[in-house]
């Protein structure tokens, strides 16, 4: 096969400001994400992302979710809109609208998500408030692959960050959304090298890792 076609592609799935999928975009055109962008969907017809998308000539289509009597009609139209794309990988990158069983059945293994917490810990909305109203040291990212319960599947990468005693949710967030923009791409990345592999549910990573990054707080004072 000629190298071009085995060149993966995926579609982006966005609701709103789209910082995740710039991410994407930027790194695509970096040169150190090897895969084609299809398109980027939305379900809100004012997401930001879209122009930007479109600014930089990636294809975009919404999909409405107010057009639709329910969810599961929403969800064929989504499905439809993204087959039309054949992505080898569809990307949730904000996307803020609950999937049906049967829309994540039909990507398995190829859907993936960015959640802003370490899951399983504070699945759903407010996650650097809860964070914060918890008292937790340690919060972060997770990209992981889709299943039917919401914010769940299969982790195929984390990012921890520190909660720092004077953080407000704003500069949570903000940290958090860092990192986000850090392992995205690389999550991205490995699917399309064909490095991750599903055992159970677990991701295993046939990349070179080491413990060199792992995370120990606080810090063990020097003696
Ligand atoms: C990100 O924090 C993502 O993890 C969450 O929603 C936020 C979307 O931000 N699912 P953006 O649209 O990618 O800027």
């Amino acid at each position: 096969m000629h190298p071009m076609n085995s060149q993966k592609s995926i579609v982006i799935l966005i609701s709103g400001r789209g910082s995740n999928m710039e991410s994407l975009l930027a790194a695509v055109a970096a040169g150190t994400l090897p895969v084609r962008v299809a398109a980027v969907l939305s379900n809100r017809p004012d997401a930001a992302g879209l122009q930007s998308a479109a600014a930089q000539g990636v294809p975009t289509r919404v999909v409405d979710h107010k057009q639709f009597a329910d969810r599961v009609a929403f969800d064929a139209a989504m499905s439809e809109a993204i087959d039309a794309f054949a992505p080898d990988l569809v990307v949730l990158a904000g996307f803020m609208r609950i999937l049906s069983e049967g829309f994540v059945r039909r990507y398995e293994g190829r859907l993936m998500n960015i959640h802003p917490s370490l899951l399983p810990a504070f699945p759903g909305l407010h996650t650097h408030r809860k964070a914060l109203d918890e008292g937790v040291r340690v919060h972060g990212c997770t990209v992981h692959f889709v299943t039917p319960a919401l914010d769940h599947g299969p982790v195929v990468v984390q990012a921890a960050v520190p909660v720092l005693d004077d953080d407000d949710e704003a500069a949570l967030a903000a940290r958090v959304l860092a990192q986000e923009h850090r392992v995205y791409p690389q999550a991205v990345r490995w699917f399309a090298e064909g490095r991750l592999r599903l055992v159970g549910q677990r991701v295993l990573l046939d990349a070179p890792q080491d413990a060199a990054g792992a995370l120990i707080a606080p810090r063990v004072p020097a003696a």
